[in-house]
């Protein structure tokens, strides 16, 4: 299938081209400044806020894969953060529908909860938290990104296609990974907004191909993290010592990360390869 991806350019967008042509898609890869003709299929460029940029990019696509956001509230002034990541997944979301493209997968993120980057240290309700769990958010990246899941519900609705909001960790690999790990296991309270979930970045390019074919219909919310956490003490001692109030509704085991990742499972049939453990 032929898959336009926004944000083509940046950390997860890299991967997700490359994995889509190694998995025998078509790319037409996109972000403010054409990425490297040699990386992809197909390669376009602008500012997804003008929607005048938009003209063609839809055209001959199957699928769409929304990655381009500001990707923390500190990426630029929160204003800039709130309006370029809300407004764009409207443009893309609804131009994609109106063009007919019957499946996109919204990149979200855990931070769409409101815990990551809370400033008065929110805790979950209960753990492991679940796509249903509350917004209980009070930063403004988190909520584009929750603004931005309900974008992506409305669209699936008005035009009556499928669109796939994938809820990610922390996304890393390599030295990115390393220098995240060395700061938690210097202080495990770093972590306590992300509640210690990771991917490799890697996975989660194989969750959004998955996310492109699996059999669901309307907006699934799906949580994907890698089963274990980022840190060496047991998740059960973290969330007594940073999340005392948090109802424990399943007993986590070792270093189980506390977002329930059935639905992954289930729905997009996906199982991390990676792990930083030996
Ligand atoms: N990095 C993480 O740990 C993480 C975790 C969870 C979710 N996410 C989500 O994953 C997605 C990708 O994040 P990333 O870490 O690769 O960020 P990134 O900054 O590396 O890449 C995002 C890309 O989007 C492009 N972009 C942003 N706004 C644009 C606009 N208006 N027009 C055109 N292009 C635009 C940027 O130029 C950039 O290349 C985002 O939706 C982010 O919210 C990231």
């Amino acid at each position: 299938m032929k898959v336009l991806v926004t944000g083509a350019g940046g950390l997860l967008g890299r991967e997700v081209v490359t994995h889509l042509r190694e998995s025998g898609h078509t790319v037409r890869a996109h972000d403010r400044t054409a990425p490297d003709p040699a990386t992809a299929d197909e390669v376009a460029g602008g500012d997804l806020l003008d929607p005048t940029r938009l003209t063609g990019l839809l055209d001959g696509v199957d699928a769409v894969v929304h990655a381009a956001a500001l990707p923390s509230p500190e990426a630029a002034p929160h204003d800039e953060v709130f309006g370029n990541n809300v407004r764009a997944a409207y443009l893309v979301l609804d131009a994609a529908g109106r063009a007919g493209v019957r499946r996109a997968v919204n990149i979200s993120s855990l931070s769409a909860l409101g815990l990551a980057f809370s400033a008065h240290d929110a805790s979950p309700r209960f753990v492991p938290v679940t796509e249903d769990h509350p917004y209980v958010g009070d930063d403004v990246y988190g909520l584009s990104k929750y603004v931005s899941e309900t974008i992506a519900a409305t669209t699936a609705r008005r035009y009556g296609g499928t669109v796939v909001s994938l809820r990610f960790p922390f996304l890393g690999t390599g030295e990115r990974l390393r220098a995240h790990l060395a700061a938690v296991h210097r202080d495990p309270g770093f972590d306590r907004g992300s509640l210690w979930g990771w991917l490799d970045t890697r996975d989660a390019a194989r969750a959004i191909g998955a996310a492109l074919t699996a059999p669901v219909e309307g907006h699934p919310v799906i949580n994907v993290a890698a089963p274990d956490t980022t840190a060496l003490e047991p998740t059960a001692e973290l969330l007594r010592r940073y999340h005392p109030t948090a109802r424990v509704d399943t007993p986590l085991d070792g270093f189980a990360v506390p977002f329930a990742l059935a639905r992954s499972r289930e729905l997009l049939g996906f199982t991390p390869r990676y792990t930083w453990r030996p």
